[in-house]
């Protein structure tokens, strides 16, 4: 049994192997991690728009000239405030009251993020086409206002859920089905139904959308945006390779694997044949030596085994006459 148990254990840990590169290929792919530091740089460039700020009041921030298209605010609140009041209007967002974060903080920040032509950009989402700009909501600690690089806070509704209300959704032919789509943190998408037309709602921060299912591709719609001839500042292009690359190794990673285990399968059934052959050769010996007795019958000059029931008189090929 030792072969077979090696043979299974080398089998297993292959499979593990094979398993463990696709879901490493498949987790923080590059698009997500470009989406985080976007916000690490939007919370650097929201927190620059407070100067002496008032708690609850949304001030506007300014993006850097290479992410133009894209709209920033920022709000300072008491945490206690946002626990009891919640907040009636933050951009497109309803906040009701019950939100907690965690850890708790006494005063956080609510970032506001309108991505605008740059949704797709971040928030790559094959088969669908969105009909409203990326919009993110991220709660930050606010002791410092100087900070950089801070961790969000976990923010989350305990009661009614937060609202965000898009307006002006990209016009579109009757019939198609809108959604909402919601990006956690680690860029996991999650898709829910629209209320109302253009409501969408959350229990957590991170981004929010609506989109259609995209009707077959035309090639125009694939990639509005030609690489702008001052090309720097479009560095998801190369993203969206790493993207496709990492799907070609997934491809690639469960064929291999796929191929190791068949040949694996294979030496593993042809070995069990062997095993059960031998196992039978070894009870006919062993039945042989204890069981029936091989009558012993003179076939010519020669002696040979032959059983009780014969079907056929062993005979001498030469003495057989047709
Ligand atoms: C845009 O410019 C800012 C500041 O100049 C820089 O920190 C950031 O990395 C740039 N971002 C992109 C995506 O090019
Ligand atoms: C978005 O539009 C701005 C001009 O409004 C442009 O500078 C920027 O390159 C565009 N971004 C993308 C990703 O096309
Ligand atoms: C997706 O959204 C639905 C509805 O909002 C929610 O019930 C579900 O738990 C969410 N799933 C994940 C994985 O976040």
């Amino acid at each position: 049994m030792g072969l077979l148990r090696s043979l299974a254990m080398l089998l297993l840990s292959i499979w593990l192997f094979c398993l463990l590169q696709v879901a490493r290929a498949q987790s923080p792919s590059s698009s997500t991690s470009d989406a985080r530091a976007l916000d690490a740089l939007l919370q650097d460039y929201a927190y620059q728009a407070f100067v002496h700020p008032r708690t609850g009041v949304v001030y506007e921030g300014i993006v850097p000239s290479n992410l133009t298209g894209i709209m920033i605010s920022a709000m300072r609140l008491r945490s206690g405030s946002l626990r009891t009041k919640g907040v009636r209007v933050f951009k497109e967002f309803e906040i009701p009251k019950g939100v907690l974060e965690e850890p708790y903080v006494e005063r956080l920040v609510l970032v506001y993020q309108n991505l605008g032509n740059w949704s797709k950009v971040y928030y790559p989402l094959p088969g669908y086409t969105y009909v409203a700009p990326i919009l993110g909501l991220l709660a930050y600690d606010a002791s410092d206002l100087m900070a950089n690089n801070l961790p969000e806070l976990d923010i989350r509704a305990s009661g009614q859920p937060i609202s965000i209300k898009f307006s002006n959704l990209k016009s579109l032919p009757d019939g198609l089905v809108l959604k909402c789509v919601s990006f956690d943190l680690n860029g996991l998408e999650n898709f829910s139904n629209v209320l109302s037309e253009n409501i969408c709602t959350t229990f957590q921060q991170g981004h929010f959308s609506i989109v259609v299912e995209s009707i077959a591709p035309s090639p125009a719609s694939v990639s509005p945006t030609p690489a702008s001839p001052g090309g720097k500042h479009v560095p998801k292009i190369n993203g969206e390779g790493k993207k496709n690359n990492s799907k070609v190794w997934i491809v690639i990673g469960s064929v291999l694997g796929g191929v190791a285990s068949l040949v694996l399968l294979g030496l593993l059934v042809s070995w069990l044949h062997k095993y059960r052959n031998r196992k039978r050769i070894q009870k006919m010996e062993r039945a042989a030596d204890f069981g029936e007795i091989l009558h012993m019958t003179t076939v010519g000059s020669t002696k040979a085994p032959a059983a009780t029931m014969m079907r056929t008189q062993p005979t001498i090929e030469t003495e057989y006459v047709p």
